[in-house]
Order: C-alpha cells, then sequence, then structure tokens
C-alpha cells in the first residue's frame, strides 16, 4: 500500500510562532504538526513529521526516506537557496516529491527565487501559508493513489 509520507521541514521553521509572522502567520511547528496528523489520518495516509536545523541531518533523513515512505513533502526554507547536498539526496529518492514554502519566495529578496530542488521535485507549493501543507498532503495522496492503477 502506498500511503507513508514524510513530510520534512528544514532550518528555523522549529520558531513558528516566533520569528517573522508577517511573513509565516501565528501557526507553531507542533500545531502545524497536528493539522497534517489530522488530515493524513482522514486521508488514510501514515505521516511522518521532522525537523531539523542541520543541513547533514536533513541530508540523512531524505536518504533513509527512500526504504520507508511513498512520498515526501519538504519544506528545505534557507537550504533551498543553497543546498547541492539536499537537492542530490532529493534525486536519489525517485517517489513523488512536493516542495513547500509557506511564504511566496518570488515576493521577496531576489536570493529567494531560485530553488535548487524546484526542476527535480513533482510539484510546489507556495504562498499559501500553513494551508500550504494541507493542500499538499491532499495532492500526495491523490499521486499515491493515481500510482496504484
Ligand atoms: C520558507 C522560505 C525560505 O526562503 C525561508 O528561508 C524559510 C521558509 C517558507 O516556508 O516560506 O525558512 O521555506
Amino acid at each position: 500500500m502506498n500511503n507513508k509520507i514524510i513530510i520534512i521541514n528544514g532550518p528555523n521553521l522549529n520558531l513558528l510562532g516566533e520569528r517573522e509572522q508577517s511573513q509565516y502567520g501565528s501557526i507553531t511547528l507542533d500545531k502545524l504538526k497536528e493539522n497534517c496528523q489530522k488530515k493524513s489520518k482522514d486521508l488514510g495516509l501514515l505521516i511522518e513529521f521532522a525537523q531539523s536545523n542541520v543541513e547533514g541531518e536533513l541530508v540523512n533523513l531524505i536518504q533513509d526516506s527512500r526504504k520507508n515512505f511513498d512520498g515526501m513533502i519538504i519544506n528545505a526554507a534557507a537550504f533551498t537557496h543553497t543546498s547541492v547536498a539536499i537537492r542530490d539526496a532529493l534525486s536519489i529518492f525517485k517517489k513523488p516529491i512536493i516542495e513547500i514554502h509557506m511564504s511566496n519566495i518570488y515576493k521577496r529578496e531576489e536570493f529567494r527565487h531560485k530553488s535548487l530542488i524546484s526542476d527535480i521535485v513533482t510539484g510546489g507549493i507556495f504562498g499559501l501559508g500553513d494551508e500550504g501543507y494541507i493542500l499538499a498532503i491532499i495532492s500526495m495522496h491523490k499521486l499515491l493513489n493515481n500510482e496504484d492503477k
């Protein structure tokens, strides 16, 4: 059964609720996790929700995910714009990946306009705040179900 997904969050997302509320709203990472768990349960998906501030830990997590998960939703945060290592790890995953950003990275500073991962993921969502995670879970559910056919 294709129903196991991992949601990976990169640096500083542990401080949601405290950092730049104008970009990310007031939701905390714990509340976001709870919302994701609820939506996944409704759809019959099993999720793991992870966060790390450390690039190498994220690379390890992405590598290990290829054995244990059918799909991935990733907000690589600042590493989106800088990390070839995370891009390379994602390339090895070979299953659906949804890139997500809470803020609209194209409305922000120019260095955020470039994502090193957009051209290797299945699709992406940006600028829709925490709701983007819920939309990503719905899309992932559809992607995994279509793959069964
Ligand atoms: C972010 C956007 C990134 O540019 C930033 O570094 C983040 C969060 C977002 O969710 O909008 O930490 O990925």
